[in-house]
C-alpha cells in the first residue's frame, strides 16, 4: 500500500500549526496560479512558509508562494493557503489532499477554492470569473483520488456523496455580491486534468462534447477532500485563456499569471463581498 496518512498525522500538523496561531479560523481559502495577492491584505496576519510544517507539500511552481496565512480577512477568522500543491509536480494524491484535512482538523467548516483555468465555452474571455457549479473528476475517475486507501471514519463516510459539491447557498450568495459590485461572474463546470501538459485541440473538443466550460489541474481533489469532511465549498475560477480548439493559438504558463493580474482585484472583490455577507 501506498502512503497514507493518518488522523494522528493530521492532529500532529494541527498542533504544530496551533503553537504558532492562537485564532481558530472558519474559513478556508485556497488562492491559485497568479492569484496569491489576496493573501497580503490579510488583518493581523500569521505567515507559516509551507516548508516549516511537517508532510505539507511544498508548491514548486511559479506563482505559487508557498505559505499559509492566519488572520482576519472581513472579520472573518482565514487560513489562506497562498499557493498550492499539484498532482503534476510528483505529490500522491494524499498529499495534495492533506491540507484540507488540516483545516478540517483546525476548525475549518467553509473552504473557498480558487483557481486558474482555460475556457472551454467559446462564450468566456480571459479575465472572467466563473463560478463553478459542479466539476468532472476525470483524474479521479481513472483512480487518482485523496480517497483513496484506508477511510478515516472519523473524518468522513467510505462513500461520500457528490451530489451538491458546491454549495448553493455560498453559490447564491456569490451571485448577489457579484451583481451589487458589478462583476461580471460566468457559471459552468470545472474539469481537472492531471496536465502539467496543456490541451491537444482534440482534447479540448472531447472536454467540451462531455460538457466541461473550464479546464485546470488542480481543485477537485481538494474539494473532494472537503465534501468527504462534510466542509462547505464555494469554488471560483479565474478564466486565464481561451482554450486552443483550433490549434491556431499558444497557451503559456506566463499568459495564466498575467490574467491573475486582472483576475484578482474582482475575485478579492467577490470573495471579501461573500467573506462580509456570511
Ligand atoms: N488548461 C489546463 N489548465 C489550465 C489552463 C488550461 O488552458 N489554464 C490555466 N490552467
Amino acid at each position: 500500500m501506498g502512503k497514507f496518512f493518518t488522523l494522528a498525522d493530521y492532529d500532529e500538523i494541527a498542533n504544530r500549526i496551533r503553537e504558532r496561531v492562537n485564532i481558530e479560523p472558519h474559513v478556508g481559502l485556497i488562492l491559485g496560479s497568479g492569484l496569491g495577492q489576496l493573501a497580503d491584505s490579510i488583518e493581523n496576519a500569521i505567515k507559516i512558509p509551507y516548508h516549516k510544517i511537517p508532510h505539507w507539500p511544498v508548491s514548486t511552481v511559479v506563482g505559487h508562494q508557498g505559505r499559509l496565512v492566519f488572520g482576519q480577512l472581513e472579520g472573518q477568522n482565514v487560513m489562506v493557503m497562498q499557493g498550492r500543491a499539484h498532482y503534476y509536480e510528483g505529490y500522491s494524491m494524499a498529499e495534495v489532499g492533506l491540507p484540507v484535512r488540516v483545516m478540517q482538523r483546525l476548525g475549518v467548516e467553509t473552504l473557498i477554492v480558487t483557481n486558474a483555468a482555460g475556457s472551454v465555452n467559446p462564450n468566456f474571455s480571459p479575465g472572467d470569473l466563473m463560478l463553478i457549479t459542479d466539476h468532472l473528476n476525470l483524474i479521479g475517475m481513472t483512480g487518482r483520488t485523496p480517497l483513496r486507501g484506508p477511510n478515516l471514519d472519523e473524518l468522513g463516510p467510505r462513500f461520500p456523496d457528490m451530489g451538491r459539491v458546491y454549495d448553493r447557498e455560498l453559490g447564491a450568495l456569490a451571485r448577489k455580491v457579484a451583481t451589487e459590485n458589478q462583476i461580471q461572474l460566468q457559471e459552468g463546470v470545472y474539469i481537472c486534468l492531471a496536465g502539467p501538459a496543456f490541451e491537444t485541440p482534440a482534447d479540448l473538443r472531447f472536454l467540451r462534447a462531455i460538457g466541461a466550460d473550464a479546464v485546470g489541474m488542480s481543485t477537485v481533489p481538494e474539494v473532494t477532500v472537503a465534501r468527504h469532511g462534510g466542509t462547505r465549498v464555494l469554488g471560483i475560477s479565474g478564466i486565464s485563456n481561451k482554450a486552443n480548439l483550433d490549434g491556431d493559438t499558444l497557451t503559456t504558463h506566463e499568459e495564466v499569471l498575467e490574467a491573475g493580474q486582472i483576475i484578482v482585484p474582482k475575485l478579492a472583490a467577490l470573495i471579501r463581498g461573500v467573506l462580509r455577507n456570511f
